[in-house]
């Protein structure tokens, strides 16, 4: 329980950036717990609203990410996710650089095909992302004023939020604000840090809200899994930043837990376990939004890859159910047909990475029947 403890300030954001603003949008005078009865309101609220499928399935969703490229071009990938999955969501589509060719145009081509394949099969999906430090088109990144940073932040969430209401259960509104290594200065330094400071993550959830008040806010992140004084050090930074959006009247639903795991890294189950409980204290729920594994290190075969993938699953989900029951588990594509993995961290030998439910022939691991189980079995 130490990290919980921890006393992790984010005064280190530039001296220009103050704390969150107390409240641009409303007269509203929401207290925490006020707040927090309005989440589980919204909540009933986005249950009620969801497809006969999901709702009727007592289990937790389990969901993968999918490419519209690969989509069109391989209808077995395709297939696969219907086959497996409650939910399927944009991987990419919905990221600025997909989104924004220039300041005047969307192009929303991409995410639709992805999201209505999902309505139309009565899966749901979700969205993904809108701040991050990473896939901003080069017009973004040449802003050069808070002002109007500001201005393109809220009016990009406004459209595309506001196109997709009702549509998307949840959004993940900010991405990888956090540090790689928050042991020093806790915020990460991106464009949005360095136009607007720490308070672009509230103008980001305030934006959010307002323009589609069903979907789940969720602030996601990395590094959230292990055992190591820098990833105490992310958890305890993650508390922090949910209590003082929660402090400044903003609804935070979610924190997903992204799970890009490493087999070779040990996943701290009680201390995600008391991170997630600390968050149900909070009326922030928990969700696993890009697992897959990393196994760049694991010596032997495809069995031994495996092997090693199952455990640090299977101790990853023994500490989110420890804490609560997830809101979903959603892996970061579905087969080691196409993976992202190689390409960043490929294994030295030359074989292929097996990181996600699939194989390359879209045949299931041992570790995904026994993941499908336990999301089917779950109370
Ligand atoms: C990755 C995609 O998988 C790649 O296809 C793309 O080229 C780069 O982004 N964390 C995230 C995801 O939040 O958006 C990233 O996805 C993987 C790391």
């Amino acid at each position: 329980m130490a990290i919980l403890h921890r006393d992790v300030h984010l005064d280190g954001a530039p001296p220009s950036a103050p704390a969150f603003p107390s409240d641009h949008s409303s007269a509203s005078a929401l207290t925490r717990r006020s707040l927090l009865r309005g989440g589980a309101a919204l909540a009933a609220a986005t249950l009620s609203s969801l497809p006969p499928v999901a709702r009727a399935a007592g289990r937790v969703p389990f969901g993968a990410a999918m490419q519209s490229d690969l989509m069109q071009s391989d209808p077995a990938y395709r297939q696969a996710f219907l086959d497996h999955c409650d939910l399927i969501l944009p991987m990419n589509e919905l990221k600025w650089d997909a989104l924004r060719p220039s300041r005047e145009e969307f192009s929303f081509w991409g995410a639709d095909q992805i999201i209505d394949l999902a309505r139309a099969n009565g899966r749901r999906s979700r969205g993904h992302c809108f701040v991050w430090w990473n896939a901003l088109p080069d017009w973004v990144e040449a802003i050069d004023t808070g002002l109007e940073a500001e201005r393109v932040l809220v009016d990009h969430i406004e459209q595309v939020a506001g196109r997709y209401a009702g549509k998307l259960t949840s959004w993940d509104v900010a991405n990888e604000v956090i540090a790689n290594d928050p042991t020093g200065e806790p915020m990460r330094d991106t464009f949005w840090m360095r136009r607007l400071g720490i308070d672009h993550i509230a103008i980001a959830f305030r934006a959010a809200a307002a323009a589609d008040p069903h979907a789940r806010l969720v602030l996601n992140d990395y590094d959230l899994e292990f055992t190591g004084p820098e990833h105490d050090a992310k958890r305890a930074v993650m508390l922090d930043l949910v209590r003082r959006l929660q402090d400044h009247n903003l609804r935070v639903d979610a924190v997903g837990l992204q799970g890009h795991l490493y087999a070779e890294q040990r996943v701290d189950v009680d201390a995600v376990a008391a991170f997630g409980r600390e968050l149900q204290r909070l009326g922030v729920g928990l969700l696993v939004t890009e697992l897959d594994v990393i196994d760049w290190k694991i010596r032997g075969g495809p069995a031994e890859q495996d092997a090693a993938a199952g455990r640090v699953i299977g101790d990853l989900m023994d500490a989110v159910f420890a804490a609560q029951r997830p809101e979903a588990v959603i892996t970061w594509g579905i087969t080691d047909r196409y993976t992202w993995i190689p390409d960043a961290m490929p294994r030295p030998d030359g074989t292929p990475s097996r990181p996600l439910p699939l194989d390359a022939r879209l045949r299931p691991k041992p570790w995904f029947e026994r993941l499908q189980r336990r999301l089917r079995t779950a109370l």
